[in-house]
């Protein structure tokens, strides 16, 4: 249908894994069962897998001129996504995740710290060729930038019969102005700890009571961990898809970016909204059996 790009927006970061059959008690020395140095970061971990699914995907954000991003690079390449495109910034070092594992539940513990690497700005946005992309998505993070970012898309969208779709992931409820956000995004993506700091306690209530906030037309979804997703279309109809369950839960970190780059490539696909959660359900529940992302596409058989 189409050979333009998929484009995702936000952070990519060295992670640290370590993988602990119960979660280690504070001062004391206790051995992993494995370790792993992955590449992270919610857009970066969207990025690989839609390009597991097929079709042409880049990642755009800063990147540190430093040893570390090697492993960022590495794993982009491994598994084509472009990014030719991000801001190659000297003299900072790479964002880095420490994250401990708890194998008996598949929980994931994660200390986070930037290490002073800039964020995209704008500036750096406005020099992409935009008729390369025929969807972009954005990790809400910095919100002002953000909003420039989506002005240049609009206006692009304007004077162009192609449109481009945006996005939008509203993760961190506690997040300096992120309800701006809302009325922006074809696609919304809110989680399930933005819905519960907006008063929600189930994904429905949260996809009615938020529905008068976005822009007429939009999609608008929410994943709720084990009890699966909903999302709610344009007519006002909530569909519900099942978690898929594997056969036991090792790892659920990045299963919401994994969930994302699902949904994002079916609707992509022109697939609609129903059949995306629930392609969105299987990639995440199948990611959750297994340590980090590598082949969980291969393992998708109702895209085969
Ligand atoms: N324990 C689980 N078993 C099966 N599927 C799961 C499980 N946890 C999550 N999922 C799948 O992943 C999707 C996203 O889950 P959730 O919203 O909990 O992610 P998240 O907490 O944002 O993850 P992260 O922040 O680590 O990326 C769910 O809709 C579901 O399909
Ligand atoms: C780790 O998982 C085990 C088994 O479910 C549970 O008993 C333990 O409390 C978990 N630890 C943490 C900190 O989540
Ligand atoms: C794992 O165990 C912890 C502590 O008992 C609990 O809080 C958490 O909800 C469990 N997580 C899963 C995915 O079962
Ligand atoms: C890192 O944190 C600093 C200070 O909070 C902030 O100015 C900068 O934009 C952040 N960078 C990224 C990539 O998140
Ligand atoms: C922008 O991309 C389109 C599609 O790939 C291409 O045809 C066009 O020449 C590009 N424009 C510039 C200025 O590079
Ligand atoms: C967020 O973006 C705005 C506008 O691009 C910029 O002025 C501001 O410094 C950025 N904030 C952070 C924390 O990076
Ligand atoms: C869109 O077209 C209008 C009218 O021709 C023009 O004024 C405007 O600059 C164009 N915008 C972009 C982003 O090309
Ligand atoms: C992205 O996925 C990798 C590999 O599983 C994981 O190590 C990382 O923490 C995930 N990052 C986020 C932000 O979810």
């Amino acid at each position: 249908m189409t050979d333009k790009r998929v484009l995702l927006v936000g952070l990519a970061c060295l992670d640290i894994v370590s993988v602990h059959d119960h979660y280690p008690i504070e001062d004391t020395d206790s051995r992993s069962i494995k370790q792993l140095f992955n590449r992270g970061g919610n857009a970066g971990n969207t990025s690989v897998v839609a390009s597991q699914l097929g079709g042409p995907v880049e990642y755009l954000g800063t990147i540190a001129s430093h040893v570390f991003s090697e492993i960022i690079k590495k794993d982009f390449q491994q598994y084509n996504v472009k990014f030719e495109n991000c801001r190659f910034h000297e003299n900072c070092e790479t964002p880095t995740s420490c994250v401990i594992i708890n194998a008996t539940n598949g929980t994931r513990t994660i200390c986070h710290g930037n290490n002073s690497l800039p964020e995209l700005s704008v500036d750096d946005f406005s020099k992409l060729n935009l008729s390369k992309y025929s969807w972009i998505h954005f990790e809400g993070r910095n919100i002002t930038s953000v909003l420039e970012m989506i002005t240049i898309i609009e206006n692009f969208n304007l004077n162009s019969t192609d449109h481009i779709r945006i996005s939008i992931e509203l993760e961190k409820p506690k997040a300096k102005d992120i309800d701006k956000l809302l009325p922006l995004g074809h696609v919304v993506f809110i989680s399930k700890d933005y819905a519960m700091g907006r008063g929600y306690t189930t994904s429905e209530s949260a996809l009615s009571g938020l529905n008068g906030k976005l822009r007429s037309g939009a999609l608008l979804i929410c994943a709720w961990g084990d009890k699966g997703a909903w999302g709610r279309n344009a007519d006002g109809a909530i569909f519900h898809a099942p978690a898929f369950s594997p056969e036991k839960v090792v790892d659920t970190l990045g299963a919401g970016d994994t969930f994302n780059g699902g949904v994002i490539w079916a609707l992509n696909q022109g697939q609609d909204l129903s059949e995306a959660l629930n392609i969105g359900c299987e990639i995440a529940g199948r990611k959750c059996g297994i340590y980090g992302f590598s082949g969980v596409a291969d393992k998708i058989n109702c895209l085969k």
